[in-house]
């Protein structure tokens, strides 16, 4: 599958510097050329219809960091994926360590996020991924596989429907050093295996895209671009340059 680059913008920008930054990007993509990757960046909820609006034209696709299960009802301040699939959004970040360490986001909620995203027609953007004590204690595979498997077990994953899985190592995040490549590949391989036993291996083949999370920016990319399974990258702070993101981009 051609790969995918994300740009998770995190709760970094103001509404000021959201605009700027997607102003950038659509002055460099002009529009971008989507035959040999897809391009989302991900911004605030309340940022969606700017970025949005601007980034019309740029063939560069919008996405949310976080999503809702249910289309509509009393849950307040809950992020519909009905509404959101109306407004725009094709992708939505689920399950992101972030959320899952300071928000108590659960493996259940993450189930249903990601069903609630697919029976809207937006692709979930799975992340899954160890801590440094879990890694220290040998238990990276267990974490990502079971982390797979309960946001996934269940769900039948049809032709016409897309996945992306994130491995993210949740120690490496923005700490400005990527993991080794090749344990990101090693990751890679669990998950992929994960989904194999879930699914019919040519719905795995053209519908699930493993990618990888973590420090990624403009110098360390090239590392991780021929690994075995890799389909794209999820990029945090290197995203909120325009030019380095180009860099990732316009190189892959
Ligand atoms: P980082 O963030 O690139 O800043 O490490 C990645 C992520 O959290 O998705």
């Amino acid at each position: 599958m051609k790969p995918i680059i994300i740009g998770n913008w995190k709760m970094k920008l103001n509404y000021q510097q959201s605009k700027t930054l997607a102003q950038e990007l659509a002055n460099l993509a002009n529009p971008v050329d989507t035959s040999n990757n897809d391009i989302v960046v991900c911004p605030l909820h309340s940022a969606f219809l700017l970025v949005k609006e601007i980034l019309k034209d740029s063939g560069i696709k919008m996405g949310v960091q976080d999503i809702f299960w249910e289309e509509s009802g009393a849950f307040t301040g809950c992020e519909s994926p009905k509404f959101l699939a109306d407004a725009g959004c094709q992708y939505a970040i689920i399950g992101h360590s972030e959320r899952r360490q300071y928000l108590g986001e659960t493996n259940e909620w993450i189930h249903k996020k990601i069903k609630g995203a697919l029976d809207n027609g937006i692709v979930p953007i799975l992340c899954v991924g160890e801590t440094f004590s879990e890694r220290q204690q040998g238990l990276t595979d267990y974490i990502i596989l079971n982390q797979v498997i309960k946001a996934l077990s269940g769900i039948d994953l049809v032709a016409g429907e897309e996945l992306v899985i994130a491995y993210e190592p949740v120690w490496v995040i923005g700490s400005g050093r990527a993991i080794d490549p090749a344990e990101a590949e090693q990751a890679f391989r669990v998950i992929r295996q994960a989904v194999i036993d879930l699914w019919p291996l040519t719905i795995v083949e053209t519908n699930v895209r493993i990618i990888y999370g973590g420090s990624i920016d403009a110098s360390n990319f090239r590392e991780f671009i021929d690994l075995e399974y890799f389909a794209g990258f999820l990029v945090g702070g290197a995203s909120l340059s325009s030019q380095e993101f180009w860099q990732i981009i316009k190189n892959i």
